[in-house]
């Protein structure tokens, strides 16, 4: 890469999110983990005290040396090229245009700025060509969001129905961990033994965010997809990976071995450009009738694939299927950094001068 390592910092380093940042940025070959911020609850401590670290392996020793600091709008970090937020959305929304503002790309998991006009709301795979919203901005600093994480394994699968038959209506039952409420997130006595319906906001952005990530660039906008989505959430007592069970209403009629063979060809249209995160495919499609299961297979290519399963005919609409994502990595933190590099390979993301 030209120009060396850029210098990241992450926003809610702490977080069920942010580790996961820290775990997958030890050793990033483009990007340098450089500073760690947090609450003041936590600052001023070195992040090896100040986390309870629940990434899974080992916290990296170069992030537990670093010291926890804080940020405020008015003092942006001069010592970073990039900052990955999985700040809460409330702390994120001054932050991340104060951050932008100061000449510094921000890649976010917050839902602050997500629909804003000039953000690209990418999931790379899907729309990687929406990046180019960033083109018409004027200063060097950016703003680059994720979906929400179910919307990421909703809008992975319906990609390539899009593509190939058109979507007219979904109708979406989601099953979420409780790694999606953030740390300490739900009290283990509302959660373990019990499903808990509803998840404040969830429905509202799974309506709302497929509409954007599968519409069209044109004019420097986003067409929004004319795709009705009905969503409802329930968070269950699983650890990670947020299920999701849909019928889809398609375009044209397609029997249910023509959408199997749709999502078997989708491949991995990212490919040409190496990026390091990028799994080998993003959609893995299997035949068994229990497929696919959070504790089994969110992890498959350490989380950044979405697994599919269960596809058949609906009475409803036209067909239904079973996906599963991993909330905390191609949800969020892998999803995020997929997104700065693909403005990296792009060319609109550097090292700051
Ligand atoms: N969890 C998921 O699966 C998931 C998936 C997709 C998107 N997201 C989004 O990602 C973001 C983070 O979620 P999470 O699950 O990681 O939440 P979390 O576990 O509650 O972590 C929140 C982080 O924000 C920090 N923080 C809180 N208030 C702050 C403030 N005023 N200034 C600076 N830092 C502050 C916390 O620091 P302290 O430790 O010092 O309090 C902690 O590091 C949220 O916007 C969430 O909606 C989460």
């Amino acid at each position: 890469m030209k120009g060396g390592r850029l210098r990241v910092g992450v926003l809610g380093a702490t977080g069920v999110v942010g580790q996961q940042f820290v775990a997958r940025l030890a050793g990033h070959p483009w990007f340098e983990l450089a500073a760690l911020f947090a609450s003041p609850r936590s600052a001023g401590r070195r992040y090896g005290e100040a986390v309870r670290w629940q990434a899974g392996g080992e916290l990296p020793v170069a992030a537990a040396r670093l010291p926890v600091r804080t940020i405020t709008p008015e003092s942006p970090p001069e010592d970073c090229d990039l900052l990955f937020s999985a700040l809460d959305a409330a702390s994120a929304e001054a932050l991340e245009p104060a951050c932008v503002a100061a000449g510094l790309a921000v890649a976010t998991n917050a839902s602050a700025h997500r629909l804003a006009r000039g953000v690209p709301l990418l999931v790379p795979e899907v729309n990687a060509a929406h990046a180019a919203l960033l083109d018409a901005r004027s200063g060097r600093g950016l703003l680059v969001a994720n979906p929400n994480c179910a919307t990421v394994g909703l809008v992975a699968v319906l990609a390539p129905l899009a593509a190939r038959f058109g979507v007219e209506a979904v109708q979406v039952t989601t099953l979420q961990a409780a790694s999606g409420a953030g740390y300490p997130g739900v009290p283990a006595l509302d959660l373990l033994g019990n499903v808990l319906p509803g998840i404040p906001g969830e429905e509202e952005k799974l309506e709302r965010e497929p509409r954007r990530i599968l519409g069209r660039l044109a004019g420097g906008e986003i067409a929004e997809a004319p795709i009705v989505v009905s969503a409802q959430t329930h968070r269950v007592p699983v650890i990670d990976g947020h299920l999701l069970a849909l019928s889809v209403r398609l375009g044209e009629r397609a029997s249910p071995e023509a959408v199997a063979r749709a999502i078997d060809e989708f491949g991995q249209p990212l490919a040409p450009l190496a990026l390091p995160s990028a799994p080998r495919r993003l959609l893995r499609r299997d035949d068994a009738a229990d497929f696919p299961q959070p504790r089994l297979h969110a992890g498959g290519e350490g989380g950044m694939t979405v697994a599919v399963g269960r596809v058949r005919r609906c009475p409803l609409l036209d067909v239904r299927l079973s996906a599963l994502v991993h909330n905390t990595v191609r949800g969020a933190a892998g999803g995020a950094i997929l997104n700065a590099e693909l403005l990296v390979r792009t060319g609109r993301l550097g090292v700051r001068r």
